[in-house]
């Protein structure tokens, strides 16, 4: 299975050795104030607002679902952790795990990792920012199954690169520098909401400062990666779709995009119990059974769509 790293062994007492096997878990971070789409935010955290026909971090889970992750950690403000536990409960329905932490104030993405330290555990984890959406290619499986230490995060061109992280590449297209949003940015690439890391994240966020904006930066642990010479940036193709839900504006297009795809193609973008039953996760008669609990609507009707074609696949029915 995908997201999941061997190394070294333990002896047990017997002279035994049981193999430690390193996972790759998830956090997804849905904390922020969400001004700009005030006063949408005014009752609602950011993440659970529409984004077309789901709620806005179905998106992020969907990946990384679809990456083959099944430890989840959820972090939101303590206001609305009820919610999101509500609307995603401990995962059991979609054969993975959701824990929950809180994150009082925004003091930094970084912080993350100190508020999930006893989630991570001795593993990898990705974080994923809860208003990022990706679309496009199997990028994130592929470098997700394929990790093996250090940090990997990604680079994607866009218009506005002052307002993100900014990654200078030499050359031979290394990353050589990442400034967070800088005034005069040396290249258009921004890094999007998405950061792979392995075990080391959690000390090195720990011996992170609050920035000039009194923040724990994700920049500062990417920099730190690459200080050590463990930092990989992958830069996304073309043909890869990365949407960041900050905005009236944004959101607007996020929900025209999904729609305009979702209705050509028919199918759907941000779908946790398809990316359940397509890595295994679960199995059809669950899956099924998912569907029972369900209103009649667009949606389960769509999961109707999917266990059909599963059933045509397998020559079932
Ligand atoms: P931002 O877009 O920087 O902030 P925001 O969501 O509060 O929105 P606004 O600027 O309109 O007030 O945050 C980016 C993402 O990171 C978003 O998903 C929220 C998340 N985040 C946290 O969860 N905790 C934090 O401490 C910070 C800084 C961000």
């Amino acid at each position: 299975m995908g997201g999941q790293f061997f190394f070294g062994g333990v002896e047990t007492g017997r002279g035994q050795k049981t193999v430690h096997v390193v996972t790759m878990k998830a956090i997804i971070l849905a904390c922020g104030a969400g001004s700009r789409l005030c006063p949408l935010t005014q009752v609602s955290s950011k993440q659970l607002l529409a984004v077309f026909d789901k709620p806005m971090i179905y998106y992020p889970l969907t990946v990384l679902m679809a990456s083959g992750v099944r430890e989840y950690c959820l972090i939101s403000t303590p206001d609305d952790l009820p919610r999101y536990q509500r609307l995603l409960g401990d995962g059991l329905q979609w054969g993975i795990s959701i824990e929950y932490r809180a994150q009082p104030l925004p003091d930094g993405i970084a912080q993350a990792f100190l508020i999930a330290a006893d989630f991570i555990g001795s593993d990898n984890v990705t974080l994923m920012l809860g208003d990022n959406i990706f679309f496009g290619g199997d990028d994130f499986p592929r470098v997700v199954s394929s990790f093996d230490g250090g940090a990997t995060i990604f680079a994607c061109r866009v218009k506005d690169p002052q307002c993100y992280g900014v990654v200078e590449f030499d050359r031979n297209g290394n990353a050589v520098s990442i400034e967070e949003k800088p005034r005069e940015p040396k290249s258009s690439y921004a890094v999007p909401g998405v950061y792979i890391y392995d075990n080391d994240v959690v000390e090195i966020a720990r011996a992170v400062k609050p920035s000039a904006w009194a923040e724990l930066e994700i920049t500062d642990v990417n920099l730190e990666y690459l200080r050590r010479d463990k930092l990989q940036v992958r830069r996304l193709s073309r043909g890869f779709a990365w949407l960041d839900v900050g905005t009236i504006n944004a959101l607007h297009e996020a929900s025209a995009y999904i729609e305009a795809i979702e209705c050509r193609q028919g199918v759907k973008i941000g779908c946790p119990e398809e990316a359940a039953l397509v890595r295994g996760f679960l199995g059809i008669e669950q899956f099924e059974d998912l569907i029972q609990k369900m209103p009649t609507c667009e949606y389960s009707e769509y999961l109707c769509s999917v266990a059909d074609e599963w059933h045509r696949l397998k020559g079932e029915k």
